[in-house]
């Protein structure tokens, strides 16, 4: 006879809101059932192949027994180094790979683990809305409360400081951050990073960067880290991703730089949480680190192609997107009698290109969906003739 069990999933993890990301693929699935042939814009999985030197170096890493074993906590030596010389080259900052660099499961894990790092129940972390959700999420999880302070484009997707009520500039713990950013494609100056850090000072709040899109960058634009901004490291953290700038997402492995204390901080949960990123992918990373830019270039040189018809196109069906200097997203706005999900699922419906709708993002942009640039461009061009000749437009 089988005994009725009745486990229940801790509390936070009910409380959370729905993933619409989950929900998205329902819909998915419905319409393939009907057969329908989808262009995903959905997603923000990169669609091109890792580059040969990464691939050939994971190769010849696995045929070292050495690296069989259970990997380093904080990631190889070698690594780390590498990781500090190419922030050198980049940004012209200095990072000491001995105390100041700690390698991820990618950013994600990094992000949400900072999180449970730093996050007592009933504590409260600022996130700017939209956000990537792990951005939330990973509070939510370790039982605290996120303020989302609203980002809007008149202020060029930067949060306004001076809204955040006092009382919670002094109870925060996490400021977190992130440009350039998912879904707005905003990007942030050294000025603004120069006022978050006075803050974050201010308050005594943990500043957490997000730069996992620092790669994909179109016109030469060059994003700034946080670290240019003098005595940031006394708050500061900072993550970054293989995954967008290598073609590296199934890989999994980023990393976090900056303050040694918050560095260690989230070392001690990784500790007791994981093992650290397999010494394959790590020696795979040391190889992404040292190819010629001409690697990085044509991948970012393959999304600003994508950017420029794609922006063009969008905006003879209505809508008015200025260019984007960064990621692979297009932010647009939802036309009147829809909301972002009733909106989605109307053009998936009409022509089966799948957007995201941005209550994806947060509770502030619901007049918002995302469209990812993450297919080949005959599959964008059809995309764009199939909202055409569906009538889809911004009005
Ligand atoms: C803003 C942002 N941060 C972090 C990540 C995750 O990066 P990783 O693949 O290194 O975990 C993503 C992935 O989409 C992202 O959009």
């Amino acid at each position: 006879m089988q005994t009725k069990v009745n486990i229940t999933p801790a509390k936070k993890l009910l409380s959370l809101p729905t993933y619409v990301f989950a929900e998205l693929d329902e819909w998915k699935e419905e319409e393939r059932a009907k057969g329908v042939d989808l262009i995903d814009l959905g997603i923000g999985n990169p669609d091109g192949a890792t580059p040969a030197p990464v691939v050939e170096a994971a190769v010849k890493s696995l045929q070292n027994v050495k690296n069989h074993g259970y990997p380093d906590f904080k990631g190889k030596i070698e690594l780390r180094q590498g990781i500090s010389e190419w922030l050198h080259k980049k940004y012209g900052i200095d990072i000491n790979p001995k105390d100041e660099i700690q390698t991820l499961i990618g950013a994600k894990e990094g992000l949400a683990h900072l999180a449970l790092a730093f996050t007592d129940p009933g504590d409260i972390n600022i996130v700017p809305d939209p956000y990537y959700p792990v951005l939330s999420r990973g509070t939510w999880v370790a039982s605290g409360d996120v303020y989302h302070v609203k980002l809007e484009e008149k202020n060029d997707f930067l949060p306004d400081l001076d809204s955040i009520p006092e009382e919670i500039a002094q109870k925060a713990k996490i400021f977190f951050v992130n440009y350039p950013n998912n879904p707005t494609a905003g990007v942030a100056t050294l000025e603004f990073f120069k006022k978050l850090v006075d803050y974050c000072k201010k308050y005594n709040i943990l500043l957490c960067s997000d730069l996992a899109y620092t790669e994909i960058t179109f016109d030469g634009y060059k994003p700034p880290s946080v670290f240019q901004v003098e005595g940031a490291k006394d708050v500061a953290i900072e993550f970054y991703s293989f995954s967008k700038t290598y073609n590296m997402a199934g890989w999994r492995i980023g990393f976090a730089v900056g303050n040694k204390d918050i560095i260690k901080t989230l070392y001690n949960v990784k500790t007791n949480m994981d093992y650290g990123t397999c010494s394959v992918i790590q020696d795979a990373a040391l190889a992404a680190l040292n190819m010629p830019s001409s690697y990085s270039e044509e991948i970012t040189g393959n999304y600003q192609r994508r950017r420029d018809f794609m922006i063009e196109g969008l905006n003879n069906l209505g809508w008015n997107l200025k260019k984007t200097r960064s990621t692979m997203y297009l932010w647009l706005q939802v036309p009147d009698g829809y909301d972002s999900k009733s909106w989605c699922r109307h053009v998936l419906e009409k022509t089966g290109v799948v957007f995201t709708p941005g209550i994806a993002f947060g509770k502030y942009s619901d007049n918002y969906f995302r469209v990812s640039i993450v297919q080949p461009d005959e599959k964008l061009y059809e995309a764009l003739d199939r909202l055409e000749k569906a009538n889809i437009r911004f009005v």
